[in-house]
């Protein structure tokens, strides 16, 4: 049996390929990621910071100055943005009596990074607040910063607040009616360890009826071939080391995570993205099998 992804050494900085060699019109492959909420006894984070893998944080840290810039290697995250607005739009249109149109929503955006989704989600007329949370202190000083240039954003009538902490660190709120209407995490699952003791937590900051919404990678031979050998060593678009192709995590693992969840879930919204050089993110039907997918999912209960 194959080990648990997370107990295999990280990766160095140059990967070689998942053997059998990787073609394009290879058949995907089959084999999941153990998606398992009980971290292993021996496992060395404290309980405050269990999904946090250092590695991670010092990569993105590394990355903070360049955060804002839109040419930078956080390009493809300022690219996503509209995608994201897009996707979660859709997500509360399957419920609107959840959330009717007069509803001013309370977002909690988990690993926000720099702030590039929780700024324009701050900005939404039909937004009441947005807590944005991440580990790094050095891209938390970051975002701070740049959202200091919007008095619309921050300070005594801003909506934006910012917090450095880890998802197992704050406090839930204690009325379940009091927490999130949209819990975000972009682009944040495969940099964790443990995602499914981590989803299992951030799942509890959803109110009943409001929305846990994701975007991630699927761990296929395409995904490997645009993510890691084009993005990262033949374009540089993205610095070496950005993307464990191991940690990706597949939309029907997904499905089946919160399928067990005895009905706290509802059915997943899910939408696939392709991105095109020179053009940016489409939608492409059919594409969260194969790479970058955003996935929505209503709670319940
Ligand atoms: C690819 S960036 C995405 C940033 C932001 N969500 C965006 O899309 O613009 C990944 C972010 O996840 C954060 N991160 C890594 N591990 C995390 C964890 N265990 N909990 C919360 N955030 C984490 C990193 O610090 C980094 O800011």
């Amino acid at each position: 049996m194959r080990p648990a992804l997370r107990h295999l050494p990280r990766r160095a900085v140059r990967p070689t390929p998942p053997a059998p060699r990787p073609t394009l019109t290879a058949p995907l492959p089959s084999k999941s990621r153990p998606f398992t909420s009980t971290p292993p006894h021996n496992h060395n984070h404290t309980p405050s910071s269990a999904s946090v893998n250092e590695t991670e944080i010092s990569h993105f840290s590394a990355l903070a100055s360049s955060w804002w810039d839109p040419h930078g290697p956080s390009r493809p995250l300022h690219l996503m943005n509209p995608l994201r607005h897009d996707f979660i739009q859709r997500c509360l249109s399957t419920s609107p009596e959840s959330t009717p149109s007069s509803f001013k929503l309370r977002y909690l955006d988990v690993g926000c990074g720099g702030g590039i989704f929780a700024e324009s989600a701050a900005r939404l007329p039909s937004t009441q607040s947005v807590t944005a949370i991440d580990p790094s202190p050095t891209i938390l000083a970051v975002a701070r910063e740049h959202a200091r240039r919007d008095p619309a954003l921050v300070g005594s009538k801003g909506r934006l607040t910012y917090v450095n902490t880890t998802i197992e660190e704050l406090p839930l709120p204690e009325e379940r009616s009091d927490r999130y209407d949209v819990v975000t995490l972009f682009e944040v699952l495969e940099h964790v360890d443990y995602p499914a003791a981590f989803l299992d937590r951030v799942g509890e900051f959803v109110r009943p009826g409001g929305w846990l919404v994701l975007s991630t990678i699927a761990r296929t031979w395409m995904s490997w071939f645009t993510t890691k050998l084009v993005a990262e060593d033949v374009l540089g678009m993205v610095p070496r080391g950005t993307h464990d192709w191991e940690k990706y995590v597949n939309e029907d693992e997904l499905r089946g995570y919160f399928a067990k969840k005895g009905g706290q879930w509802g059915a997943p919204r899910v939408m696939g993205v392709v991105y095109v050089p020179g053009v940016g993110w489409r939608e492409v039907t059919g594409s969260e099998r194969i790479g970058n997918y955003f996935f929505g999912v209503q709670r319940l209960s």
